[in-house]
């Protein structure tokens, strides 16, 4: 009887020790994280790359590399971000591009000053405001995405040409000299890069000359670990090496991409390329609890709305509410539509129309933004117009960061718009074009590829410039560089951005916890938080009870950041959203 009640007794506590085996391994299998989950936890480091001499923060480690070479040698920042630029054209062909165009931020502290390089595609002669309405009216999405006319006129290699030669040391041909070697030998391929093609495979293939560049000759995937060469690409980088600028915009580049066009009904002609040239602007400032942010001006929205966003939640204790917390994501979320309402209506080219800066980055406009919101309501995005930032008008691809010896830093972000922009190779040149003309605003109300609204102010028009979101930004403390940070993304490079400034501002994160800590986005129109995972599920029951819709969607942007402590030693944050993204200094 004893013997049949310790048996008893040690069946009764195998049966409970292996229920709770079961439950723990249901409860782990519950709280397994995904894929995408998975790519951030493996690749947070959370400790970022430590140096003295000189840092560089790449998309892409063989870019890294030969940026790093750079500024072994004793170049300065620019020459070593226009050797990255290069060389990502030809590592990360889906957004490191010649065939698209972007912005740069460059601060020499020994100047005290901050300049921004604009060499956004622009619209071509032939464009016209209607031309992506199709015979129903609509917006013709296939037109203004896949089509060869959307594409913009090429801004990269006028606009990186322009930085070496106002801002750099070495020469057009020494920067170009890395890109070529890996274009002309070739690279190991890495599972991402192959992944990017599979994934992009049905609309590449649609182009013979896609389908050269990105398939074997018997059609069929390259795999990780074996070579990749792209011989038209090696020979259209040496023309540019050879004849400066020229070698892109002139000659036989031009007579390729005009031949492209001419094959698919494309608009950009001889005289567009010729007439491209980038310009150089004076970025927004704005000031956020002490420190300076400089960051992109028109034609990108980017600089605007970061700094208008951190005026209006410089009013609210953020380090107090907490990082990631439901109140400061209500309140960064309030703050987040409200700008990209404005967006909608103010922000376009400044070649062509008044946009209201000094409005919408004004203390007193962000003080009457802060007061419309509710600190523990959702206003609802249907009810919430575009504001009136005139009456204070009187007084966001691919990102990389470097920071050189001299106390110069860049941050520079370009695109050619989508993963791999319009799909279609440019035939004999060997490089991607853009599908730059989905920034425009098709038609007044109709979203973007990013669900952004735009109007007057953003239409097309030839010669103008598409609205951005890229906001490549540099953040002085006392007049010396601190943070250099940036990120691709569409619509959410701004709200990137803005989290990395303020993960390390408020929240005093090291570099690398602020570029890997999950994020949020807001962008007025769809009505919803966007978050990542790992954002707590009880953080997202109190939103959801303050009236927002909170949706979980795949990873946002890719930041590439370096941050300079007070005693010169600069640290680089990787994001460990892109698995190529690497940080190194010396
Ligand atoms: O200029 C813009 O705002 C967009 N064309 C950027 C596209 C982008 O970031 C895509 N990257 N993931």
């Amino acid at each position: 009887m004893k013997e049949l009640s310790v048996f008893s007794h040690l069946l009764v506590t195998k049966l409970i020790c292996l229920t709770r085996a079961f439950s723990l391994w249901f409860a782990l299998l519950l709280s397994m994280p995904s894929l995408a989950q998975q790519a951030i936890l493996e690749g947070d480091r959370s400790v970022p790359v430590e140096a003295r001499n000189g840092m560089v923060v790449t998309s892409h480690y063989l870019a890294t590399d030969e940026a790093l070479k750079v500024l072994e040698q004793g170049g300065n920042a620019v020459d070593a971000a226009v050797t990255a630029a290069f060389a990502l054209a030809v590592t990360q062909p889906r957004s490191g591009n010649i065939g698209g165009g972007g912005f740069m931020l460059i601060s020499s502290e020994q100047q005290d000053e901050v300049v921004a390089i604009d060499y956004r595609e622009k619209a071509p002669a032939g464009a016209s405001r209607d031309m992506f309405i199709g015979a129903d009216g609509n917006a013709d999405e296939e037109l203004s995405r896949y089509s060869h006319k959307s594409a913009g006129v090429p801004g990269s290699v006028a606009g990186l040409a322009l930085a070496l030669e106002k801002y750099g040391t070495i020469s057009l041909a020494k920067a170009l000299e890395p890109a070529i070697r890996l274009a002309q030998e070739g690279f190991i391929i890495p599972a991402r890069f192959s992944d990017g093609i599979q994934r992009a495979a049905d609309r590449l293939q649609k182009h013979a000359s896609s389908r050269k560049v990105f398939f074997k000759p018997d059609g069929s995937s390259y795999q990780p670990g074996e070579r990749f060469l792209q011989q038209d690409l090696a020979e259209t980088l040496k023309r540019i090496a050879a004849q400066g600028v020229k070698g892109f915009y002139e000659g036989r580049t031009a007579d390729l991409i005009v031949a492209e066009m001419q094959r698919g009904g494309g608009l950009i002609t001889h005289e567009d390329l010729k007439n491209y040239r980038p310009a150089v602007r004076v970025p927004v400032h704005g000031n956020y609890r002490g420190y300076d942010i400089y960051s992109m001006s028109p034609p990108s929205s980017g600089g605007a709305h970061i700094v208008q966003i951190l005026n209006v939640l410089e009013g609210f204790p953020i380090s107090w509410t907490g990082h990631n917390s439901a109140q400061t994501i209500h309140l960064m979320a309030e703050a987040m539509k409200r700008a990209y309402a404005d967006r909608s209506e103010y922000l376009g080219d400044t070649d062509f129309i008044q946009v209201p800066l000094k409005g919408l980055t004004s203390k007193a406009y962000a003080q009457l933004q802060r007061d419309a919101i509710n600190r523990t309501r959702a206003t609802n995005s249907a009810t919430l117009r575009p504001g009136n930032p005139l009456p204070y008008e009187s007084d966001e691809t691919t990102h990389f960061s470097i920071v050189d010896r001299f106390g110069n830093a860049v941050s520079n972000t370009y695109t050619i718009n989508f993963s791999y922009g319009s799909h279609i190779v440019v035939e004999g040149a060997g490089f991607l074009l853009n599908n730059e003309m989905d920034d425009f605003s098709a038609k007044p109300g109709v979203p973007n590829a990013y669900g952004l609204i735009g109007g007057e102010a953003n239409k097309i028009e030839p010669h103008k410039r598409m609205l951005s979101s890229m906001s490549p930004t540099i953040v002085k403390k006392q007049g010396k560089n601190f943070l250099v940070t940036g990120s691709p993304g569409g619509s959410r490079i701004i709200t990137t951005t803005l989290q990395v400034l303020m993960n390390v501002i408020d929240h005093h994160l090291n570099i690398q916890a602020a570029v890997s800590a999950p994020r949020v986005h807001h962008q007025w129109l769809p009505d919803e938080i966007r978050i990542e995972e790992g954002i707590s599920p009880d953080t997202v029951r109190l939103l959801e009870e303050m009236g927002h819709k909170v949706v979980r969607k795949a990873a946002m942007g890719a930041s590439q950041s370096i941050l300079i402590g007070s005693d010169g030693t600069l640290y680089g944050g990787a994001d460990p959203r892109r698995s190529t993204s690497s940080a190194q200094g010396f």
